[in-house]
């Protein structure tokens, strides 16, 4: 009986393309499902956008869209990455999807009813000009413990303090600008505190099917301090509108929380693909999503990072269990990727891995398979990119003692033997040729506990005994001699037997090239069991170079800091800049530091403020500003500005302006908040020169 599994990988936000981390987790699981296809076994491979949330909910108003076009948008940009780098998912879905909304609002009245939800007061900060309640995200303020500005309502970047966003000193929203106001919501929650919960998760999460690693990880977030802090608390599931998302069954103006919905979006997404008739197509699946679902011997397996374990731990299987569906069988968790010894990754400083510009440089995407393929374990460890090692990995193993294998021995069978290979093969050949065969089982071993790493190990090695046996028997020579014939054959045809073995091996890492020697060897689409049997006397096809070196000026350009993006020169301000004037024009303006010692409203003006300045002539000046909209006269007071001292003397309507206060304002934004006065720092004194 074949295995049915359900794949999935974390589905992605949708509010940016692929960076190297996604492609990461995708060629994983890519590489696990092309292993299972070829075992036999039918899988079904979904992924979907993560589309909701108030991050996109802000970025999709920011780019004047819709959410819905906005998430649209991102998600008609994945087809090149996917395609580019040989993800071959089944299906690709949306979290904002009709199964999708249906599927959560009906697991969570699961959870209701089992008594699972739980309504409880919040105070949260609220921005009264979005009309919006924060995320601690988009709170600003001064961090409470060092004191520096503009940190986030969690955590300081500065000090590294951690804090509720109600202790920030001066908080502002990051939206408006505005100053958040604390207010109460009744907030939804799902009781992970339960009993139910607690007991069904600590056995879940420690029964020997998660990673080591990983289950040691849960213990901890488990254990309570000596205080009775930490623990499992309820999980906040509810968001306010206004908020792109999903709506709460009879809760009007409540959304699921982002993290609700995500993970169901795996169960849409196959269950999209149901409806859209794939599993039918593709192996005769008769039954609907409901049924197949249904049945036991169906596993669920998720690719996910690290960094959201919780989520996928805990969470999710407790979500899965009190609404009475199946469980995952496997949440394999891998670390990140570092480019370049850890360099944290940087655009600007084109430290990044871009996955689109790798493609455009015409690099191979089989190249970076073998290569992350070749670093990845079945442990939680983060992987480096390195150039050096990268070019040593492909070139030396993949082309050096890979491929060349084929291209040693191809041009011989073509020219000399109409492209016929023998089945008469000595002793020294069938040994060589028996131990590749051997190698299988531990390979598939390995394949099947994503020990990648020791999967391309162990080819390499039995690639190391097909060289040794080249470099033994020396075809180039036997070409030369009379009467070898035979024996040229025989060798050639090793070699061809044995390129095609490693090729079967390689096949889940490499589908293209893969491909290709299928192609060139005349040979079905291979599968595991395609090792069993040898070639024997069979034709092959002509021999087609199946892969380039990789060129270190590829791997320089990749890395190169993109060149600074041409662009119409923006006017600053919404004005050019002036024309130029010299140094003798500049000093003719005299510009002093001026004490504002008194402001007041001009009746009849609903522009001006009467300005009483200090410029340290000991006596004051009378000055009209145009400022009103921006200011109250009383936020002016004391402060000190910058004035145009040697203005001459302008009789206005309302008395004589004796100079000019300086002020910033963009050329078409008159009026609040468009005019900012100038405002020296702090310790110039009245009547300084400004030059
Ligand atoms: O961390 C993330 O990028 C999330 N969008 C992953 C969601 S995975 C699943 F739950 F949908
Ligand atoms: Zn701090």
């Amino acid at each position: 009986m074949p295995r049915q599994l359900f794949v999935t990988t974390a589905l992605p936000y949708a509010n940016g393309h692929f960076h190297i981390g996604h492609i990461m987790e995708y060629i994983q699981a890519d590489i696990w499902v092309r292993f299972q296809r070829m075992q036999g076994n039918q899988v079904h491979f979904v992924g979907a956008d993560d589309a909701h949330g108030a991050p996109i909910m802000i970025a999709a108003e920011k780019a004047g869209k819709t959410p819905q076009q906005f998430v649209a948008d991102i998600a008609a940009g994945r087809k090149p990455y996917l395609d580019g780098f040989h993800i071959s998912f089944d299906h690709w879905s949306s979290t904002d999807s009709p199964e999708n909304h249906e599927l959560a609002q009906s697991i969570y009245l699961a959870l209701k009813e089992q008594g699972l939800i739980d309504v409880r007061p919040i105070e949260q900060f609220f921005d009264p000009e979005k009309g919006m309640f924060l995320a601690d995200r988009f709170i600003k303020g001064e961090c409470p413990k060092c004191g520096a500005k503009d940190q986030y309502g969690d955590s300081c970047e500065v000090c590294g303090a951690v804090y509720a966003p109600t202790e920030l000193k001066s908080p502002y929203s990051a939206l408006s600008g505005a100053t958040p106001v604390l207010k109460t919501s009744d907030h939804y929650f799902f009781r992970l505190s339960d009993p139910r919960c607690l007991s069904f998760l600590e056995q879940w999460t420690q029964d020997g099917k998660l990673q080591p690693a990983v289950s040691k990880k849960i213990k901890e977030w488990f254990t309570k301090d000596e205080n009775g802090e930490g623990g499992l608390g309820d999980w906040d599931i509810s968001r306010d509108a206004p908020y792109f998302g999903i709506e709460i069954p009879g809760a009007p103006g409540k959304y699921f929380y982002v993290w609700l919905d995500a993970p169901i979006g795996y169960l849409a997404s196959l269950k999209g693909y149901f409806a859209a008739g794939g599993p039918k197509a593709r192996y005769g699946e008769a039954r609907s999503y409901d049924e197949f679902m249904a049945d036991p011997n169906v596993e669920q397996i998720h690719f996910i990072g690290k960094d959201i374990t919780y989520f996928h731990t805990l969470f999710w299987p407790a979500m899965l269990q009190f609404s009475g569906r199946k469980l995952p069988n496997q949440v394999n968790v891998h670390g990140f990727m570092t480019v370049n010894n850890g360099e944290k990754m940087s655009k600007s400083r084109g430290t990044g891995l871009d996955p689109l510009k790798y493609l455009s440089l015409g690099m191979n995407p089989e190249w970076l398979r073998y290569y992350i393929a070749a670093k990845l374990n079945a442990n939680v460890e983060d992987i480096d990119f390195n150039k050096d090692d990268f070019m040593a990995r492909v070139n030396s193993d993949l082309v050096g003692k890979f491929v060349n294998i084929a291209s040693r021995a191809a041009g011989f069978i073509a020219k000399r033997f109409e492209g016929k290979t023998t089945a008469d093969i000595g002793e020294e050949g069938k040994q060589l040729l028996a131990t590749l065969q051997a190698g299988r089982a531990s390979i598939v071993e390995q394949y099947e506990a994503r020990e990648l790493g020791k999967v391309l190990r162990e080819i390499m090695l039995l690639a190391d005994r097909v060289n040794e046996y080249v470099d033994a028997n020396k075809p180039w020579e036997l070409a030369k001699q009379e009467g070898m014939d035979a024996r040229l054959q025989e060798v050639c045809t090793v070699c061809i037997e044995a390129f095609r073995l490693l090729s079967i091996y390689l096949k889940p890492v490499l589908p293209v090239v893969a491909a290709n020697v299928e192609a060139f060897l005349k040979v079905e689409p291979m599968t595991f069991a395609s090792a069993e049997q040898l070639l024997g006397a069979h034709t092959i096809g002509a021999y087609q170079h199946l892969m380039q070196r990789v060129d270190v000026k590829m791997l320089d350009a990749l890395f190169e800091a993109p060149p600074a993006p041409v662009v119409e020169l923006p006017k600053p301000g919404g004005e050019d800049i002036a024309d130029t004037i010299t140094i003798d024009d500049f000093v003719k303006v005299d510009l002093r530091i001026a004490k504002i010692v008194n402001a007041e409203h001009v009746e009849g003006s609903t522009k001006l403020l009467r300005l009483t300045l200090d410029v340290g002539e000991g006596r004051t000046r009378n000055v009209f500003s145009g400022i009103k909209e921006a200011y109250k006269p009383e936020d002016l007071i004391g402060k000190h500005t910058v004035m145009v001292a040697n203005l001459a003397p302008r009789k206005m309507k309302f008395g004589v302006s004796e100079g000019m206060v300086l002020a910033a304002s963009h050329a078409d934004e008159k009026g609040t908040p468009g005019i900012y006065v100038l405002e020296p720092v702090a310790g110039a004194q009245p009547g300084m020169r400004i030059r």
